[in-house]
């Protein structure tokens, strides 16, 4: 199974660079567009396990994906094993390569229920949603988590071991803590000691930005992959780089990076793969967040979010990214940006 080129391990040990999960924006369209810009495995936003036992249409939409996304994974999230079980079971049917777990999510209407980070906090029904789902499918299944419920009782490492023993994959761990939401910084000191504690496959992730920082983590951490999330938000060309870096080569000089032609690559995939009404609000975000740090950017946001037409959004989002020089962008890493999430 590991030979086979949709093993999720197999592609970490080409390129250890992961999409990060991101409820709202790895839809089928982004996450084509970073897999052509060279990210590793990818994973769908977290599933609700439920939608998926009531078949609903909006559910299965964000399971959707292609051929050129694998190795894909689906994450799901529940509270109950059987009904998490059930939903990889579809999910297994539907072709993905393997089933994600979240166990991060830190939002009270998934945690309330019992699921998400909620698990952290009882590691016998965390034991038990992993040994049900990985018996349910034959596929591999991954799962994801945060360094723990607080900073008073980090598990993170024991979460590693019991996900070991029912024949996980490999272990995500976001590195902050379910109270800490999106505040502080990821402690990358944290995952590196799980990780040499541990037997099984670690990824780290948290607050990586920069394609050099990506490689750099990788490297402290004895991490086997990393996953962006965020930083590939401002910097599509992060995966690539990042990868080329850790090839031995250099990063794109940033004269070589394409990004107008790569915004008229992201439009052209929304366009394939988005519902009509959703390809203007999700071109006016991503060229919102593309325009980070480039002066002019701030007039340029408010323009587009003004605008009705979607040719006229195009329009403007390419004369902005034409007329801008790349040398221009200013380093905006310390300001908060998308303090919430999923997970
Ligand atoms: C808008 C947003 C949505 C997210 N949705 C999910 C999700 O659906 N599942 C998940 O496991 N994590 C989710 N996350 C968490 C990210 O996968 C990642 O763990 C977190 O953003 C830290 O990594 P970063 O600093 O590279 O962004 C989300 C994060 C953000 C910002």
């Amino acid at each position: 199974m590991l030979n086979s080129q949709n093993h999720p391990l197999a592609a970490l040990k080409a390129n250890p660079f992961v999409l990060a999960p991101m409820a709202g924006i790895t839809d089928h369209a982004f996450r084509s567009f970073m897999k052509a810009l060279d990210a590793s495995v990818v994973v769908t936003e977290l599933v609700s396990s439920h939608g998926i036992q009531y078949k609903s249409e909006k559910t299965f939409s964000l399971m959707s994906f292609d051929e050129t996304q694998h190795p894909i994974g689906i994450q799901l999230f529940g509270e109950d094993p059987e009904s998490v079980a059930a939903a990889a079971e579809v999910a297994e049917e539907r072709g993905a390569d393997f089933i994600d777990l979240n166990f991060g999510c830190p939002v009270p209407k998934v945690v309330k229920k019992g699921a998400g980070s909620a698990l952290l906090k009882d590691l016998q029904a965390l034991e038990k949603m992993l040994s049900t789902v990985v018996r349910t499918v034959k596929i591999p299944v991954t799962i994801k988590i945060r360094t723990g419920w607080d900073a008073s009782s980090r598990n993170a490492e024991e979460v590693c071991h019991i996900a070991y023993n029912e024949g996980i994959t490999w272990v995500a761990i976001h590195g902050r803590t379910r109270a800490q939401g999106y505040s502080g910084m990821a402690d990358w000191d944290y995952i590196a000691q799980v990780k040499a504690k541990s037997s099984i496959p670690i990824l780290g992730n948290g607050d990586i930005h920069t394609a050099r920082e990506a490689v750099d983590k990788l490297k402290s951490s004895g991490c086997d992959g990393v996953m962006i999330g965020r930083g590939c938000l401002k910097n599509p060309f992060i995966f690539h780089d990042a990868l080329r870096i850790w090839q031995g080569g250099q990063e794109l000089k940033i004269q070589d990076r394409p990004l107008k032609k790569v915004i008229r690559k992201l439009y052209e995939y929304l366009e394939l793969y988005c519902e009509p009404h959703l390809v203007g609000i999700q071109l006016k975000k991503f060229a919102a967040w593309y325009s980070t740090g480039y002066p002019g950017a701030s007039q340029f946001r408010k323009e587009i979010f003004q605008t009705q037409e979607l040719s006229v959004t195009l329009e403007k989002t390419l004369s902005f990214f034409d007329a801008i020089s790349l040398y221009d962008q200013e380093d905006t890493s310390q300001e908060d940006f998308l303090m919430g999430g999923h997970g």
